[in-house]
């Protein structure tokens, strides 16, 4: 077994485990060609967690992934577990697994199809050739800071919540999306509210010092509410998008519905040592085993696994043209609009599948040709 690539499996709750079933499909249509390559080990995050052991994210669950060097996440959260004590909740066992493994960026592209233009929510002219990814910064701000808690204050309860932006916090994720820009179109543009808060002055500063070391790369910088209205004025002036956590959050649903469905974006978070890789979409409980979900994403992150994780380029761009020919070939899940028949979650990876063996292997004949002698 040495040699192999160790994946942890966490399909979560909701269409969580649907979805990832397709993608480790699709990794195995990889391997199919290329040989062994991943070793996958699943363990129990979430809702399901919660049921089954008490908490959302079990210690089994972090000795899988400590001992792995990808973890493919499906999705947390459901309306059964949504009066739990806080610390159950099963968004606590992701964030909590976040800052175990020191996963402080979070990358979540955003790229329009030039055949899914016609079912964006927005129009044709507006979306087409939109080429995103939003920078999020993921163990910092409001989501980790103190003091939080409900209190009771002056005869009555009081909700807290704190934003705190260290230096280093803001070093780190914005090198990151300098890093970024400069494999794409040399372009970030930092997004805060430095007009009214002073995490987001300290985080202006800090992004424009920084941002010194990259002068290849233009940066500009915009409010969160001026970004969320270009977004769907004008989603093609963006590149890299840097922001914090809860705004990353907030415009990451935004950015993903310019694609038509947000069942189609992968995201990937990254630390130093360890990276997880999980769809923007959540648990989506209503269309919970009815094979009615997208599994575009999770597929799409098993592509964005093959490239950040185990550097290999080419599979993952496989993975991301066989998408792109199965979607063009009018192929649709239930989440798309308009459809009078659309393919199961099941059927799509199964397209995908064998999409991505036929252009892995035109792709070997193609640098490896068989010379006539
Ligand atoms: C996301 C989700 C999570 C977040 C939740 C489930 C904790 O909305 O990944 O965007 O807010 O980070
Ligand atoms: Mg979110």
């Amino acid at each position: 077994m040495q040699g192999l690539f160790r994946v942890a499996v966490l399909p979560g709750d909701g269409i969580g485990p649907e979805v990832v079933a397709e993608a480790v499909k699709v990794l195995k249509a990889v391997e199919e060609v290329q040989g062994p390559l991943f070793l996958f080990q699943e363990g129990l995050i979430g809702g399901c967690a919660v049921d089954a052991t008490a908490v959302p994210l079990p210690a089994e669950t972090i000795s899988i992934c400590n001992n792995s060097h990808a973890i493919l996440l499906g999705a947390v959260g459901g309306p059964q577990w949504d009066n739990k004590r806080p610390e159950v909740r099963p968004e606590q066992g992701l964030l909590q697994l976040r800052q175990r493994l020191g996963l402080y960026v979070n990358l979540r592209p955003a790229k329009v199809l030039d055949s899914l233009v016609g079912i964006s929510s927005l129009k044709p002219d507006i979306v087409r050739g939109t080429d995103l990814v939003i920078v999020r910064e993921l163990l910092g701000g409001i989501y980790f800071g103190n003091p939080r808690g409900i209190f009771a204050r002056d005869g009555e309860r009081i909700g807290i919540n704190t934003e705190v932006y260290r230096e280093h916090e803001i070093e780190r994720v914005a090198h990151r999306a300098f890093q970024l820009a400069r494999v794409r179109r040399n372009h970030v543009t930092s997004v805060d509210k430095a007009n009214v808060l002073e995490s987001s002055r300290l985080w202006r500063e800090v992004v424009t010092r920084i941002g010194r070391s990259y002068p290849d790369v233009q940066l500009d910088h915009l409010y969160v509410d001026n970004c969320a209205m270009q977004l769907i004025e004008k989603p093609t002036r963006f590149d890299v998008i840097l922001t914090s956590n809860m705004f990353g959050d907030i415009l990451s649903d935004e950015s993903a519905v310019l694609s038509g469905s947000i069942g189609l974006l992968p995201s990937a978070s990254l630390g130093e040592r360890y990276a997880l890789y999980e769809p923007i979409h959540g648990s989506a409980p209503d269309i919970a085993g009815r094979k009615r979900a997208n599994p575009v994403a999770a597929i799409a992150c098993g592509a964005m696994m093959l490239r950040y994780s185990c550097r290999m380029e080419a599979a993952a761009q496989a993975i991301e043209a066989a998408i792109e020919r199965v979607l063009k070939r009018g192929v649709r899940t239930a989440d798309f609009p308009g459809r009078s028949r659309p393919v199961s979650t099941s059927r799509m990876g199964d397209l995908i599948a064998i999409e991505v063996k036929r252009i892995l292997k035109s792709g070997q004949q193609a640098t490896h040709p068989r010379k006539k002698r």
